[in-house]
């Protein structure tokens, strides 16, 4: 327990990154295994992880994220986006995985898949687009944390514009967009802030018993 929170301490938004240190394979599957089991609300799962390769793009991301040099310098550059909207079909696809994997009944399996349309496709897409990227920052709080116990380093970033983003790599078209940006790598020697002390409200401030 003492290293869970010796690796929250450990880590911190890391502004310089040294980008002559790349991610392992190891370490770029461990990233992608830990995203991939980020829990959502009804497990439908309704986000996308880009990782963008190509330098030349990176720097088109940096000037439309106010100039944050992560975007470039990290070693890689993970975009986290989320579905606009869910349609049946999105849904059915989600019961083929739950039944293909569990080996569900067709009776149960046509049963979930009632459930999840009753309470899903009634939602508008003005209240589906939010719901969505709420399921966003939970891959980020994991994400962070997995790399944190790697000992490897990751910038939570909302500072971009994500329309601009979003037309520059054409996410509109896939029925996406982006919702933050997570540079992951290795913080420089240089990076001061890796030396300040954390700033968190107390535990008076924060928590309560009712
Ligand atoms: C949703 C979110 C968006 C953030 N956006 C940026 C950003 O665009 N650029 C940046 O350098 N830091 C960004 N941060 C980092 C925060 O400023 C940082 O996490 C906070 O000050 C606490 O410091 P610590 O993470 O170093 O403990 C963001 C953090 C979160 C959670």
């Amino acid at each position: 327990m003492k290293q869970i929170i010796e690796d929250l301490n450990w880590r911190y938004a890391t502004k310089q990154f040294d980008a002559s240190k790349k991610l392992t394979n190891e370490q770029l599957e461990t990233i992608k295994e830990s995203l991939r089991l980020t829990p959502s609300a009804y497990g439908i799962q309704p986000l996308k992880f880009i990782f963008v390769s190509s330098p030349a793009l990176r720097e088109e991301i940096k000037e439309i994220a106010f100039n944050q040099g992560q975007v470039v310098d990290a070693s890689h550059l993970l975009i986290i986006c989320s579905y606009k909207s869910i349609d049946e079909s999105y849904l059915d696809a989600h019961v083929d995985l739950v039944t293909g994997i569990r080996n569900t009944p067709a009776d149960r399996a046509a049963g979930f898949g009632e459930f999840l349309k009753k309470n899903i496709l009634k939602m508008p897409d003005s209240d589906i687009e939010p719901w969505n990227v709420h399921q966003a920052y939970i891959a980020l709080g994991q994400v962070l944390h997995t790399c944190a116990s790697m000992r490897v380093d990751a910038t939570p970033m909302e500072g971009f514009n994500a329309k601009k983003l979003d037309e520059l790599i054409g996410l509109a078209d896939q029925n996406l967009k982006s919702v933050l940006l997570c540079p992951i790598g290795f913080r420089s020697n240089e990076d001061n802030y890796q030396h300040l002390a954390k700033v968190r409200k107390t535990n008076d401030q924060l928590f309560e018993t009712i």
